[in-house]
């Protein structure tokens, strides 16, 4: 397609000015920009994408076949503003030559610092006590009052040692927290954090925090099922900062209802906004709505690695964060 024809569709207005600066681009001849504050329904994003040379996309919005199909044969790339790529179904983007792209890097920190926010607030139990104090039950200072667990020196077990769980796993040393991880492969960067690569089951037997950090995939999917829930120390607890369906989530409910360990962090679900019943009954689980990467500045930083890679395309330069092809 020639410059000053492309037509672009972001489907979620983008923060830190990257809806500006693809309006800026000579080459973007339409930039259709969702008015919503609010996901697209699945007809209005088909509408929304017909006949673009490139789609943002946010982790809601399922990039599968049919999407394919309503945008049509100018679809070159779907710029995901997520570093998870559950949400695109890569092998009928690589069936079409679209190119997919993520925002790996940018959000590595600011995730491994919720995680670590979730694993200190389950241990030290932070959201139940504060809303102990705003109950007005804080009668007197007791030496038994709320306990927690101590974080230094608990052994954290982190599934999936890629970007973010060696950014937790920094946070855990400076804890004095010993490492253990587990994952598809032994990872070069573990010697220098200290950590031990162990079968999975093996690290969720001895592990004190079990915090996931893998990507969702027909192989990840519900990699913590009841038996292997069941291999949790009873004092251990679990941080999930990575995707709901990572876990058996009723089967989670069941083990948290029977203590068969001692508490959760979580930030995904399964079914994204639906939170079961049974997780929203229990004082030991902290639950948050998908806020890993939510801070202004890395939202903003997401935004904008998403709108340079189309920048990029309209450009005809290489695509700075490519997803390689399935298979490659
Ligand atoms: C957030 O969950 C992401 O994948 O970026």
């Amino acid at each position: 397609m020639s410059p000053g024809t492309s037509v672009v569709a972001v489907t979620r207005m983008l923060p830190g000015g990257a809806v500006e600066r693809l309006r800026q681009e000579p080459a973007i001849a339409e930039l259709r920009v969702s008015p919503h504050d609010r996901p697209l329904a699945r007809a209005e994003l088909l509408e929304q994408v017909r006949g673009c040379r490139a789609v943002v996309a946010q982790l809601v919005d399922r990039i599968d076949d049919a999407l394919l199909d309503a945008a049509g044969p100018q679809l070159e790339l779907v710029a995901n503003v997520a570093v998870g790529l559950d949400n695109v179904d890569l092998q009928a983007c690589a069936r079409r030559g679209v190119r997919v792209s993520n925002t790996p890097g940018v959000l590595t920190e600011t995730t491994a610092d919720l995680a670590f926010a979730l694993l200190l607030a389950v241990s030290r139990r932070v959201v139940e006590a504060d809303a102990f104090v705003r109950a007005g039950k804080w009668g007197a200072w007791a030496p038994s009052l709320l306990l927690g667990a101590d974080v230094h020196g608990r052994t954290l077990g982190v599934v999936g040692l890629g970007r973010i769980g060696q950014a937790v796993a920094r946070r855990a040393r400076a804890f004095g927290m010993p490492l253990l991880y587990a994952g598809p492969r032994e990872v070069p960067a573990a010697a220098a954090l200290g950590a031990t690569y162990l079968p999975l089951d093996e690290l969720l037997a001895r592990a004190d925090v079990v915090s996931l950090h893998c990507p969702l995939s027909s192989a990840t999917q519900r990699l913590l099922d009841a038996r292997r829930l069941r291999l949790l120390r009873p004092t251990a607890l679990l941080v999930n900062t990575a995707r709901g369906a990572l876990i058996d989530e009723a089967a989670l409910v069941v083990a948290l209802r029977e203590r068969w360990f001692a508490g959760a962090g979580l930030d995904v679900f399964a079914d994204e906004p639906r939170v079961p019943q049974g997780l929203l009954d229990l004082p030991h689980v902290v639950l948050l709505p998908h806020l890993g990467s939510a801070t202004a500045e890395t939202r903003g930083a997401m935004a904008n690695l998403a709108a340079d890679n189309v920048l990029d395309l309209v450009q005809g330069k290489p695509l700075r964060t490519a997803v390689a092809p399935p298979g490659r």
